[in-house]
């Protein structure tokens, strides 16, 4: 029985991973397994009668007899964490459990340890330990409000720029509602939204646009930016608020708008100012000049009915015809000025009469509009549509020696988009087309798009016709329109 268990024993110190080593009284190794062999790098023949301080660091000559004392006096060593220092010269972390050996009698023969290899176990654990001290880290001085929440809207932990936003010292925060963080009259609304967010969890990268706020503990708010996200633990969810103040952010936002606000309100003033002053003369000429040189035009006709013998003269024929070609240029001007079917029939009305009136000049190409309007552009924004369409078809008249031009009418984004494209001879525009010195047309055309809050595109090449695009928000002129 007593072979048996010593056998036994035996067997498990042969196949044991640990280091079991037993020595005599003054330290010399008796005993020395396999797992001794793998752990220390020498075989049981190298070290066996050597004293057990050849596995001693340099740095600790004292600890091992220490230990050999100890047991001397019959205590034991429990799982202490030392290093050792293995046959290649490299340190093995190692936890020992050692105890005292007796004899028969009871007598103190010597000591037996196991020594277990932690090197991985410590390696991992300094992992551990850094990587905590990264996210800590990460958390002390990360510039925005972090604020982690449970399911039920606690605050669980907050770090340090919560402070700074909000003036509490983040260990107040942990264990409050997270209300307390938000505007009183908010309040009803953010348990409602939070408790949705928990429902139905996703990241929300940036609140810039909700208009949010948060509370500071003396009552006061800020203009926030609060990004959401969330992760799970054991417990159930963790959802993280990252906040910003973004009260200047939010005040140069509100100035640019009235800005822009400010800057459509006047166009709107130029161009409605402009088109009435414009429609005044136009009427003006009609009922006129027009009116008086019809008048005389009949009564050149009545003349020559009472006298037939005018009637027959090359004067009198040259003067009717001076006389008509007076109103026909009067009425071209008239249309100039302000045409007729804007007001009444629309934009691609307009643009065809336009077209039209074009087309009486000989060299004017073949032309189609393409009419995809679901809406009439409003006031100021056809009337704009229109005068940039008209320099664009001029200057296909005037310059393109085309004999196509298309028209594309089309509505979306938010606003309108005109296209007059021409396969004329086009022209060098370097980067950007600009008007000659002295002309206004295209530098005109891309300014009033651009104060528009809209733009105008020219795309041209010598030989390949130009193409020229605007497009103009259907709200230019704001909400006094
Ligand atoms: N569709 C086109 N085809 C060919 N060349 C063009 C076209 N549009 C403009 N250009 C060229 O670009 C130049 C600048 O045009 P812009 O409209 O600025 O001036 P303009 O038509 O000459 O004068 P203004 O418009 O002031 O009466 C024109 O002189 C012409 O050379
Ligand atoms: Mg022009």
């Amino acid at each position: 029985m007593a072979a048996n268990a010593a056998a036994l024993l035996a067997a498990i110190v042969e196949s044991s991973d640990d280091a079991i080593v037993s020595t005599d009284l003054e330290g010399r190794i008796r005993s020395w397994n396999p797992g001794a062999e793998r752990m220390y790098g020498y075989t049981a023949e190298e070290v066996i009668g050597r004293h057990v301080t050849i596995l001693a660091p340099p740095d600790r000559p004292d600890e091992i007899p220490g230990i050999l004392r100890r047991l001397g006096r019959g205590e034991r060593v429990a799982h202490f964490e030392t290093v050792r220092i293995a046959r290649s010269g490299g340190p093995i972390e190692v936890s020992i459990s050692a105890s005292p050996m007796r004899d028969g009698d009871g007598r103190l023969v010597g000591q037996s340890s196991i020594s277990h290899d932690i090197t991985e176990r410590r390696a991992a654990s300094r992992r551990l330990h850094e990587s905590q001290s990264l996210l800590q880290g990460l958390f002390d001085a990360a510039p925005e409000g972090i604020i982690g929440v449970d399911e039920d809207g606690t605050i669980l932990f907050a770090n340090p720029a919560t402070e700074q936003l909000f003036g509490y010292p983040a260990a107040e925060l942990v264990g409050r509602p997270v209300e307390v963080l938000v505007p009183e009259a908010a309040r009803g609304v953010h348990a409602a939204q939070r408790a949705g967010f928990v429902s139905r969890p996703r990241q929300r990268l940036n609140g810039a646009g909700l208009g949010l706020a948060g509370r500071r503990k003396d009552g006061s708010t800020f203009a926030a930016d609060i990004a959401l996200g969330h992760f799970a633990v054991a417990s159930g969810m963790v959802v993280l608020a990252f906040v910003r103040d973004v009260t200047r952010a939010r005040a140069a936002e509100e100035q640019l708008r009235k800005v822009s606000e400010a800057r459509r309100l006047l166009l709107s003033r130029l161009v409605t100012s402009q088109e009435d002053e414009r429609r005044r003369i136009a009427v003006e000429i009609h009922d006129d000049p027009v009116q008086k040189l019809s008048a005389l035009s009949l009564r050149l006709d009545v003349l020559a009915r009472h006298h037939p013998e005018l009637a027959g003269s090359g004067d009198y024929a040259a003067l009717g015809q001076t006389l008509r070609a007076s109103i026909d240029s009067l009425r071209a001007l008239m249309f100039e000025l302000r045409p007729h079917a804007l007001d009444e029939r629309g934009l691609a009305a307009a643009l065809r009469e336009l077209l039209q009136a074009e087309g009486e000049f000989e060299v004017f190409p073949e032309h189609h509009l393409e009419d995809q309007l679901e809406t009439e552009p409003r006031g100021e924004v056809g009337t704009t549509l229109y005068r940039l369409a008209e320099e664009a078809v001029r200057n296909v008249r005037k310059h393109a020696n085309a004999s196509h031009v298309d028209l594309v009418l089309a509505e979306g984004e938010g606003g309108y988009l005109l296209r007059v494209a021409d396969d004329g001879v086009g022209f060098a525009a370097d980067g950007r087309a600009r008007s000659p010195n002295g002309h206004l047309g295209l530098t005109g055309m891309q300014e009033r798009a651009q104060i528009a809050g809209g733009w105008c595109r020219i795309d041209t090449e010598l030989g390949q016709g130009t193409t020229v695009e605007f497009f103009i928000p259907a709200d230019l002129a704001g909400p006094t329109s």
